[in-house]
Formats: structure tokens, C-alpha cells, sequence
């Protein structure tokens, strides 16, 4: 089974999919989530690991001299747990060189916009505000850039002329939930490769009809 380390800063909804997904869905019997790590004290989805009897840390980068060191903090804790995939969820700090070279690889973020287009903060609203007709949402490795990493997963959604950031970072949210466990699903059977920064998809054979369509939705 593989062990899943989320790491998280706020409401945490991609959490409660990924837990629900472990639970009942698409990662029964492929995936456990080992731990939460969140850096805010505050982070509502503390509350949503203690729900679901999830073991839950808050690491305070205050208490650590450097980011990097933070960042060293947090690797020791998943390693501690024997985690073998890393999952940001709304964790909204840049991630350092000591836990990308810990997990080379293995480590996924979701990002609410089809990158390379509209990475950073608020990228609903940079949609809206640019007037694209079409946006969506991004499950990628992570490297030391700012949403750079090899794409694994998009989903896209239409953007209407009267849409605000919330409404269309409703309609973005909904395939959040949807893609998510997927891409770890993915990993989770093995399926994913990376060479020259293009993530390849294996088929995954079933033993009645012999290869299925490795993307979700098709
Ligand atoms: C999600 O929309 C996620 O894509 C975004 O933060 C939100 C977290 O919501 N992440 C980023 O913008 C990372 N660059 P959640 O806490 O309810 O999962």
C-alpha cells in the first residue's frame, strides 16, 4: 500500500477528496495516507485529519532558522512516517531543495489553472482578469520552480463572460477533487514515468479487456 504524506496550509477540501477517495473510491486498498503536515496552526484541515483519524502535524516555520531548514523539518517528519509519495494540497509555500531531493519524483501539487499558463497566487482571478474562454486545473511533479514541474493531469473548464474568481474557482474545484486522486492513483499502480520532463502514462492492463485508457474520464 502505498503511503501518502499531504502536506496542506488552509481549508483543505483536496484532502478531504483524497481521504474519501482512500476511504471509498478510486484509492481503496492502493493508498493510505500516512500523515497530515500543515504549516498554519489554524489550517481547517487539521480538522478533517482528526475526523478521519489521521495523524496531524503542525510545523511551525518560525521555529526553524532557515526555509531550507524548515523544509529539512519536514522531510525528517515524512520520513519518519516511511512516506512514499508526498501530496501538496493547498500548501502554499514554494518547496525547498532538501525535500526535492529527498523525493525526487514524488512529489505532486495541484494547481487551480492549465499551466504554463497563469502560475502563483490567485490564478482563478488571473483567468479571469487575462478574459481566456477556456481554464482548468493542473496535477504536476514538483522541481524547485514555481509550478514548473512535469505535467501529469489537466482537466479543463469553460470560463463564462460574467464569471468572478469564485464562481469559476468553483467549477475549477470540482475537477480538483476529480483529478486528483486520479494522478495518485496513477502512481499508486505504477503507471507514471518521467523523461526529459514529459510524464508518460502506462496502459494499465485489465484481465478481461486487455489495455484500458490510462486518462480519467475517457
Ligand atoms: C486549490 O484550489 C488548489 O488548487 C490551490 O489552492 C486551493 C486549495 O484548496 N493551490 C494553489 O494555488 C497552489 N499554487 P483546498 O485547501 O480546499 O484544497
Amino acid at each position: 500500500m502505498l503511503k501518502l504524506g499531504v502536506l496542506a496550509s488552509g481549508r483543505g477540501s483536496n484532502f478531504q477528496s483524497i481521504i474519501e477517495s482512500t476511504e471509498n473510491g478510486c484509492l481503496k486498498g492502493k493508498a493510505e495516507i500516512a500523515v497530515l503536515i500543515v504549516d498554519k496552526e489554524e489550517a481547517f484541515a487539521r480538522k478533517r485529519a482528526r475526523n478521519h483519524g489521521i495523524a496531524e502535524v503542525w510545523l511551525n516555520p518560525k521555529d526553524s532558522p532557515t526555509k531550507d531548514a524548515y523544509f529539512e523539518r519536514i522531510r525528517d517528519e515524512l520520513n519518519a512516517r516511511a512516506v512514499d509519495l508526498v501530496v501538496l494540497a493547498g500548501f502554499m509555500r514554494i518547496v525547498r531543495k532538501p525535500l526535492i531531493d529527498a523525493f525526487p519524483n514524488r512529489i505532486m501539487n495541484i494547481h487551480p489553472a492549465l499551466l504554463p499558463a497563469f502560475p502563483g497566487l490567485h490564478a482563478q482571478q488571473q483567468a479571469v482578469d487575462y478574459g481566456v474562454r477556456v481554464s482548468g486545473c493542473t496535477v504536476h511533479f514538483v522541481d524547485e520552480g514555481m509550478d514548473t514541474g512535469p505535467v501529469i493531469i489537466q482537466s479543463a473548464v469553460p470560463v463564462a463572460p460574467d464569471d468572478t474568481e469564485e464562481t469559476l474557482s468553483a467549477r475549477i474545484l470540482t475537477e480538483e477533487h476529480r483529478i486528483y486522486p486520479e494522478a495518485i492513483r496513477l502512481y499508486a499502480e505504477g503507471r507514471l514515468s518521467v523523461e526529459n520532463r514529459k510524464v508518460n502514462i502506462a496502459a494499465a492492463r485489465t484481465p478481461q479487456s486487455g489495455f484500458t485508457n490510462p486518462l480519467p474520464g475517457n
